[in-house]
């Protein structure tokens, strides 16, 4: 008999195909993500689940799948998942590294750049026909980029990729990390670590790389803010609660900052009351960072590849939770 898997949204090629080669596999077939008693009822009975960002997996959903044997996550980020739940039930927890870095990079800088030059109010005045005088000096004037000082905000995977590009723009480029990068990558990335109060102090553009951890809830908030230069601006492409909204709205009407570009919100969608919403110095955008058909065909593939791997016994390409190899072995989860 296949093993039996729930596939909680209708995901892009390949991993469909790969599911269903090794797999009897149940879609949610909606087009909004399922409900908690969606999700529910259609993990039961299953021994594996491959799930959204979008989706809470928490102790409720695990009771429901007594059999479960792996939840793997088409994302990179996993703070959607009680992980400490999930081993201690002996559930491999997998996600997506790697995959999405750069196209997460390229719209980490593609934000930087539109709210620095202030290229949605450009486009508006544009289509609303408000483009009045051919030419003018001091028209919808931005900010330069070039040489300006760069401050990024955790040094992983994705953070070092927009270091990467900062190169190109001659910049100088600082971080603050929990644990400081080797010499040798910093060197290579031409990046300089700093204590958080001296990015905050420095930074003519912030880029926010953390994941959403207890650590990190709101580690954006009114202090930090009042720390920032009146010109500088925030990028947040990580997940939405590491920046308290309300503190950043704040900051914004008091111009204690300049403007701020967010891919991601304390909720999502956004609500239609948000007072980020009505102002011109905020760039907005709904959690597509790293929304490329190349990398979400990735995700699709190594998602399935990960829910495979533990159900062949093996070894996931990119496994969470390693201590559940102490908890429940991969030959104990063996299926096909
Ligand atoms: C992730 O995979 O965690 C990203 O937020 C998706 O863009």
């Amino acid at each position: 008999m296949k093993p039996k898997v729930f596939v909680t949204r209708r995901i892009p090629s390949p991993g469909p195909e790969i599911l269903e080669e090794y797999c009897e596999v149940d879609v949610f077939l909606g087009e909004q993500p399922p409900k908690k008693e969606e999700i529910r009822i259609g993990v039961r009975g299953k021994d594996a689940l491959l799930c959204l960002l979008t989706d809470k997996i928490d102790r409720d959903i695990m009771d429901a799948a007594l059999s479960l044997r792996v939840i793997s996550s088409f994302s990179v980020g996993y703070d959607h998942i009680d992980v400490a739940e999930a081993t201690r039930r002996g559930i491999y927890v997998t996600y997506t590294p790697g995959v999405l870095t750069e196209a997460t990079a390229d719209f980490a800088w593609t934000l930087l750049m539109t709210v620095a030059r202030r290229i949605v109010e450009a486009d508006r005045v544009v289509r609303t026909r408000n483009w009045k005088v051919g030419w003018g000096p001091t028209i919808l004037l931005g900010d330069d980029v070039y040489r300006k000082t760069l401050g990024i905000v955790g040094l992983g995977r994705i953070g070092t990729a927009v270091a990467q590009r900062a190169k190109g723009f001659n910049m100088r480029t600082i971080y603050f990390d929990v644990i400081r990068a080797p010499l040798e990558k910093e060197k290579e990335f031409g990046v300089e670590y700093v204590p958080l109060e001296k990015l905050l102090k420095e930074s003519d553009f912030i880029s926010v790389h953390v994941p959403l951890m207890k650590e990190t809830y709101h580690l954006f908030s009114e202090a930090q803010f009042r720390q920032m230069k009146r010109t500088a601006f925030l990028i947040n492409t990580s997940r939405g609660a590491v920046v308290d909204e309300k503190a950043l709205a704040k900051a914004l009407q008091e111009r204690l900052i300049a403007g701020a570009a967010l891919d991601v919100f304390e909720k999502e969608p956004i609500d239609p009351d948000n007072p980020l919403l009505n102002m011109d110095n905020v760039v907005l955008a709904p959690h597509i960072a790293s929304a490329t058909k190349e990398a979400r065909s990735k995700m699709s593939e190594v998602s399935a590849k990960n829910l495979i791997a533990v159900l062949k016994g093996e070894m996931p390409l990119f496994l969470v939770n390693k201590d559940v190899l102490n908890i429940r072995s991969l030959p104990q989860v063996k299926m096909i």
